[in-house]
């Protein structure tokens, strides 16, 4: 049903400089996979099996990743290193890549609006790669936001509970609660002070949008920081029919942070071991 998931990936992940001076943030590992490997994964499993990529200047290791390199296939055949590319064929292999370049860094809702040559007329999902979702209970966060979508066709975005002294790294939503850990939306701010937050339930990088949020996003204006925010959009389509906010099933490592980074690192190595 929903079958295309957009990655915007044009941004300069400034902190985590030197790292990206040169590399692109998604492609940062944890372990031994890219961030956005693991976004491409959770999105195959929710069942998209369409990437569409948003990218910027110094991003083509990204291409080069979900592509197939035939010196290094051909060099290590036959070998026993041969295992270690069978986990990224097999993803390359399920799903379609295309790409678009966003020229100006104008915001997360710039970014998104970029994509639409890449989407067309048809709800989509969005993943931030940064944001690295686990589920070891069950399903993944995408797939449970589109079980979700079935039953309510409106956009949706993933919350989590924050401290109140984090409130001004994301945007907040305020809503009523219609069913357990799902909220209508009536409110949503871009980065707020503490003392001018509605709630401390922060949205996280992970979005189904219906097609209509490109009408809106051609019309936001600039809000938090002179950028295009999609929190702007998304609270217009609050006002005019429906938006909800699951509060989602599983953990988030916010791997645009050096802390979050290293504790994503360190599970996924227990976890491997
Ligand atoms: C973006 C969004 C913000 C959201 C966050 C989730 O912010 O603008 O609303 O809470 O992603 O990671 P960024 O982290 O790009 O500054």
């Amino acid at each position: 049903m929903i079958s295309k998931c957009l990655f915007p990936a044009a941004g300069y992940g400034t902190r985590f400089l030197p790292a990206t001076k040169a590399m692109p943030k998604e492609m940062l590992p944890i372990v031994n996979k890219p961030l956005i490997q693991y976004g491409v994964e959770e999105a195959l499993e929710a069942g998209c099996q369409m990437m569409a990529i948003v990218t910027g200047r110094g991003k083509r290791s990204i291409e080069d990743h979900f592509d197939i390199s035939y010196e290094l296939e051909h060099q290590i055949k036959g070998t026993d290193k041969e295992s270690y590319l069978r986990e990224i064929r097999s993803l390359i292999n399920a799903c379609s890549f295309s790409y678009t370049r966003q020229n100006e860094m104008r915001g997360l809702g710039h970014a998104i609006l970029t994509g639409e040559i890449l989407i067309g007329k048809e709800a989509f999902a969005v993943i931030l790669a940064d944001d690295l979702c686990t589920n070891l209970q069950g399903k993944g966060v995408l797939a449970q936001m589109i079980d979700l979508y079935k039953k309510y066709h409106c956009s949706i975005v993933a919350i989590e509970e924050v401290p109140m002294e984090e409130v001004d790294k994301y945007g907040i939503i305020e809503g009523e609660e219609i069913q357990e850990g799902v909220y209508r939306v009536f409110n949503m701010v871009e980065k707020p002070l503490k003392y001018e937050s509605p709630s401390n339930l922060a949205v996280i990088g992970r979005y189904i949008l219906t097609p209509d949020i490109f009408d809106i996003l051609r019309v936001t204006k600039p809000g938090k920081k002179g950028e295009i925010q999609i929190t702007d959009a998304l609270l217009e389509q609050a006002k005019s029919g429906h938006v909800l906010a699951y509060k989602f099933q599983g953990r988030r490592y916010d791997c645009g942070s050096i802390d979050g980074f290293v504790k994503a690192t360190n599970d996924f190595y227990q976890l491997l071991h």
